[in-house]
């Protein structure tokens, strides 16, 4: 370091050593975030279970941090899922959580996203490829098959029944037929009269249902089995508008709440119907052990029960409690949530008063190193440059050698003159640069200029610096008291002295003597 000052090395150090303890500080006061996942899900419909799966999915990142969802639905679109699908993948999630609308035609776009490195959970409806990580699903042949059953016995083995499908291409649909139709194998008594295909909305099942009725007037039916509650609804309808009220419904889903198929069943506008469900707590935490690389299983299989009106009540009653539970349980995620937003709010602020006080701490600091670093140096450099300097180190106006070395005497010459004239009259405590001047037979302002131009400092700073330095030496060689000495430099007061002194030195006179 060299042409650095001891004082300036000082100053250096101290800023980095704020600076570094800012920065901990500041790196401190950062929110750290261990993972963060982005989860995309494409649900092929919307609709009230849908709703209840999204907000279960919702639900379950309360309980997981950073993990983020993205939603899309494709209104049983398969153009509109692909699309969707596609552009999930292009945000860049991490994990793809799919419904497909029909096993065929979604089937590319999931390829795509597992070919990718995507992992995927393929949920409820399946697909015809087997690239997915893992699949998650109640078992839709066998609800239909139980569902058949109960009908088999309802009817008491002999009857007409009228099924409304859902949507051709999904799986589901296609389980519960077979499921269905197996288990009315056993009933031979009962006929299904005619497969209606549906698309799983209750307007569809209403329309087809409609013009089944309006073409096969006089056909009698004494059940219909909607794949699913709304086409089991759609089907009343439609049969009450035409005059059939003797018939009985069946559908499947049985969502709890004001809408919902247990409410249905036990208010008997439907017969019965089945838990479809939709578990979407269950669903995000498979998908996040995938992503925290923890052990999962690859088909996971969703428990699900008939509702029949012999338990539709307790039922409803235990799905309400439940529900009202999620909502408390929602009210106070929002709870939590808006007094962690207010003490993040309030960290804020701390951290920024912090860093407002470290700063301010550290500018007050630095400022009196430098004052101090700059008197220090003010002192080194008068005392350096008049009385310890020879005529080589004492800058002189470039020139030509002849001319320069000319300069250089001169100065040197001067020098020495003032030197002798300073130390000759150190201890005059009236001493002035007037005085100082006349010994040197220049002006007041000459040798103002004249000091100030080989030195840097003034002749008064400088006349200060020589008393001090004088007295230093006379405090390390004599046994003269401190107020012995402060006379003996020119000072007429011990107590100011020893206050010029602590300025220049950093310490007492009493400490350079100790
Ligand atoms: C919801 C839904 C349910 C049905 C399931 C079949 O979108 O239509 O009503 O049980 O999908 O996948």
């Amino acid at each position: 370091m060299q042409g650095i000052s001891f004082e300036e090395r000082k100053m250096a150090r101290f800023f980095g050593f704020w600076t570094l303890l800012i920065f901990i500080v500041l790196c401190l006061g950062c929110k750290r975030q261990t993972r963060h996942y982005v989860i995309g899900v494409s649900q092929c419909s919307a609709d009230i279970w849908r709703e209840k799966q999204n907000a279960e999915l919702r639900m379950g990142t309360y309980f997981q941090d950073g993990v983020e969802l993205r939603f899309a639905a494709a209104y049983d679109s398969d153009e509109r899922q692909v699309e969707q699908i596609d552009s999930l993948v292009n945000i860049g999630i991490d994990l793809l959580i799919v419904a497909p609308n029909q096993v065929q035609t979604i089937s590319p776009a999931i390829d795509r996203a597992y070919e990718q490195g995507i992992p995927v959970i393929v949920f409820e409806r399946k697909t015809n490829s087997q690239k997915f990580t893992a699949f998650m699903s109640a078992d839709n042949y066998e609800m239909g098959r139980q569902m058949g059953d109960y009908i088999g016995k309802r009817l008491g083995g002999r009857g007409q029944v009228l099924e409304v499908m859902g949507l051709k291409g999904s799986s589901p649909a296609i389980e519960r037929h077979n499921g269905f139709a197996d288990a009315l194998k056993q009933y031979d008594g009962i006929k299904i009269v005619e497969t209606l295909q549906g698309d799983w909305t209750e307007q569809t099942a209403y329309n087809i249902v409609r013009e089944w009725k309006e073409k096969n007037e006089g056909e009698r039916i004494d059940l219909v089995f909607g794949m699913n509650d709304r086409s089991a609804t759609g089907a009343r309808r439609a049969m009450m508008e035409m005059g059939d009220s003797a018939v009985l419904y069946c559908g499947i889903d049985g969502l709890p709440g004001e809408n919902g198929g247990i409410r249905l069943v036990r208010d008997s506008i439907l017969d019965a119907s089945f838990i479809y469900p939709t578990y979407g707590d269950s669903l995000l935490q498979l998908a996040v052990d995938i992503l925290d690389g923890k052990p999962y299983k690859k088909e996971v299989k969703m428990m699900s029960a008939m509702v029949t009106h012999d338990n539709a009540r307790v039922l409803l009653i235990q799905t309400d409690e439940t529900l009202r539970q999620v909502a408390r349980l929602d009210e106070l995620h929002e709870k939590v949530n808006s007094y962690m937003q207010q003490l993040h709010n309030q960290r804020t602020i701390n951290w920024l008063t912090w860093g407002v006080v470290v700063l301010l701490v550290t500018v007050i600091i630095l400022l009196y190193l430098y004052r101090t670093g700059k008197i220090m140096m003010r002192r080194e450099r008068m005392v350096n440059t008049l009385w310890n300097l020879n005529a080589e180190d004492i800058q002189t106006s470039k020139g030509n050698g002849e001319q320069k070395s000319m300069e250089e005497a001169q100065t040197s010459l001067f020098v020495s003159r003032f030197k002798s004239v300073v130390e000759a009259r150190l201890d005059d405590c009236n001493l002035s640069v007037e005085d100082l001047a006349s010994d040197m037979n220049l002006s007041r302002v000459q040798l103002y200029r004249k000091v100030k131009a080989v030195t840097g400092a003034s002749p008064v700073e400088l006349l200060r610096a020589a008393r001090l330095n004088k007295a230093y030496k006379l405090l390390l060689t004599t046994d003269k008291s401190v107020s012995e000495i402060s006379y003996m430099v020119g000072f007429t007061a011990p107590s100011y002295f020893t206050k010029c002194f602590k300025e220049e030195y950093g310490v007492l006179p009493g400490d350079v003597r100790n």
